[in-house]
């Protein structure tokens, strides 16, 4: 089928419906809604079977909806309605939520249905569910829904006196609903009202908006008053215990995006070790028989330059360990996006702060490849782009959730150059001619396409339990009988490669190019990033996803493996 994708932006949901639909063989192509004249003239020229939307702000014209066939995917169980679905569903403490694909007509998400799936809830953020559960059935009802516009199958009209009609029509949710009462909510509630807030827009609080909530058990104090500091995190008093807020926005403040919450605040309270038992924990450690597990959960999947040496220290120390293998795990929803871009952008000279950065990361990428004692894996669990990409290749093996999106490009941040090894790692796993065109093709690659062009080793389970089950059989063999052929084919092989070329050499060309890229005479890098970190909306849909408009693509195509 012909399917244009019509969206707000290309964010995580769409990238994995684009990635999904080339895979089972549908010609795609995407037009951002940037207004009703650019939308029309996209269908004229794509003359698609379908109109898919599934990130949409508003609606859709009515002389296209009334012409073409077009489906809705909204984040709520049948009968819902409203632009805050899932912000009420972690509000209200739902035990159960869902994903529906409905079909565009005069009233917002009131069309026909077409599919829908329901997911147990998990005590996880907003961004977090929509990642996650939210996608994997927004694409089983997808895919529900094209395989009955071939069997011609009519869509079920929405009716409220149905039985298994739950939802509803529901007004936007306002700060007033998610304002915290520190004297009166519980934990429990505070966590509730954060998450359901995270990422956009925050809770308003004062002079500040929250982000990045997470509990901090054992913790007590006056409701409300901040009672002890933890790296980036503040920890506040609530009514029955506390919560650590990791991330905060000043509104009016010099930088208006979110930071570490100790740049906005400095009190005077008890410090609590980053990352112990009782603190504001990023990066914990565990091992299991002959394998160690270094997880690093840094928000938004952003890796500062301090970030980036801890988590180097971190590594060394887990070398250290009488293990095999060392799996590096990421985070719950981002295995890494790279260098800090809202630290960088808060930099007296980003400049400097980007070089700093860009260094930290690649110390991080070289011990990694540079390990000889032990086996090294990337097990990802959550999405990863840029730069992250690049890391974890760094280890010897890529193992990736079979739902993650991978985006291994710099060039769509201001022509970046990147670093991190690529030039050594990808195309010694790709073969020269795809790792040319995976960095200049600045498309989302599913898990499936990272496998057959050798950037991932394997993807496995859907769901993060089924995948970190997998991860540690996988491990402990890897491990066990053969470790010892294993580490000597591995270490000869990156011996020889250094003979070949030597690492230093790799990275010397990468940040001379990286070097241009920040303080050279072209000025691109600067604005993409502050573009990006203030979220200033594309006002073009770019010619690598609008394929329609790509007079050089008369056969739009992946990239061959
Ligand atoms: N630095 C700081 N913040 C970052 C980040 C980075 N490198 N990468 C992502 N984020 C933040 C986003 O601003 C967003 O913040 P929010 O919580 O305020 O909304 C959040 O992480 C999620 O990112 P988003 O872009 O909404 O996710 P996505 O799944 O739609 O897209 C990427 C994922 C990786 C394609 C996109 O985030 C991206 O291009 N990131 C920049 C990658 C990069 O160029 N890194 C630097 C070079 S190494």
């Amino acid at each position: 089928m012909r399917i244009l994708l019509l969206i707000h932006a290309f964010n995580s949901l769409s990238q994995r419906v684009f990635v999904e639909l080339e895979a089972a063989g549908h010609d795609v192509s995407i037009e951002f809604d940037i207004n009703d004249e650019t939308t029309r003239e996209a269908v004229a020229l794509f003359r698609p079977d379908l109109i898919l939307a599934p990130y949409l702000k508003r609606a859709i014209p009515e002389d296209i909806w009334k012409a073409h066939l077009c489906l809705i995917v909204h984040p709520g169980i049948i009968g819902d309605r409203g632009p805050s679905a899932l912000d009420w569903a972690i509000l209200r403490g739902e035990e159960r939520w869902g994903v529906t694909v409905l079909q565009a007509e005069a009233e917002m998400d009131a069309g026909p249905i077409w599919a829908s799936r329901e997911f147990p809830m998990r005590a996880a953020t907003k961004s977090s569910l929509y990642r996650g559960e939210v996608a994997d059935g927004a694409l089983e009802a997808i895919f529900e829904a094209l395989e009955k516009i071939e069997r011609g199958v009519a869509p079920r009209p929405l009716d409220y006196g149905a039985r298994d009609v739950r939802g509803r029509l529901q007004p936007p949710v306002r700060q007033s609903d998610r304002k915290i009462d520190w004297a009166e909510d519980s934990t429990e509630l505070v966590l509730r009202k954060l998450r359901a807030s995270d990422g956009v827009p925050g809770v308003r609080d004062g002079a500040f908006f929250l982000h990045d909530g997470h509990p901090a058990p054992g913790l007590q104090g006056r409701p409300g008053e901040i009672i002890a500091r933890s790296g980036p995190a503040i920890c506040r008093a609530t009514a029955d215990g506390a919560v650590w807020i990791g991330h905060m926005r000043d509104p009016a403040g010099r930088h208006t995006f979110k930071l570490p919450a100790t740049r906005l605040l400095d009190p005077d309270v008890p410090e609590i070790p980053l990352d112990s038992e009782q603190g504001y924990r990023e990066i914990t450690y565990r091992e299991a028989g002959d394998v160690g597990f270094l997880r690093f959960n840094f928000y938004n999947g952003a890796m500062s330059s301090a970030q980036c040496e801890r988590l180097l220290a971190a590594w060394r120390e887990a070398c250290r360990r009488p293990t095999r293998v060392i799996v590096l795990e990421g985070g719950d929803d981002f295995w890494s996006n790279g260098i800090h871009l809202n630290i960088i952008e808060a930099a007296p000279s980003p400049a400097d702060e980007s070089w700093r950065n860009i260094n930290a990361m690649d110390d991080l990428a070289e011990a990694i490849i540079r390990t000889q004692s032990h086996i090294s894996v990337a097990a990802m669990r959550g999405n990863a782009g840029a730069g992250g990409v690049f890391l974890a290749r760094a280890c010897d093996f890529v193992w990736l959730r079979s739902a993650v999106v991978l985006n291994p490009h710099y060039k769509d941040m201001g022509n970046l150059y990147g670093s991190e090894f690529w030039t050594y790692l990808l195309p010694r796993c790709c073969g020269a001619q795809n790792a040319a065109r995976i960095a200049e093709a600045r498309l989302p690659m599913g898990a499936r396409e990272a496998v057959e062009l050798g950037l991932a080793d394997a993807a496995f389970g859907r769901d993060r339990a089924d995948f970190d089950a997998e991860v540690a059989r996988r491990a402990g063999a890897l491990a066990g009988e053969g470790f010892a052929a294993l580490l000597e084919s591995r270490n000869a092989r990156r011996a020889a490669d250094e003979a070949a070329r030597p690492l230093a050499d790799y990275r010397a060309h990468e940040l001379a190019e990286m070097h241009r890229n920040f303080y050279g005479f072209d000025p691109s890098y600067h604005v993409a990033r502050y573009n990006f970190v203030h979220k200033v909306c594309k006002s073009r849909t770019p010619l690598t996803l609008a394929r329609h408009r790509d007079k050089r693509l008369s056969h739009p195509g992946r990239i061959a493996s």
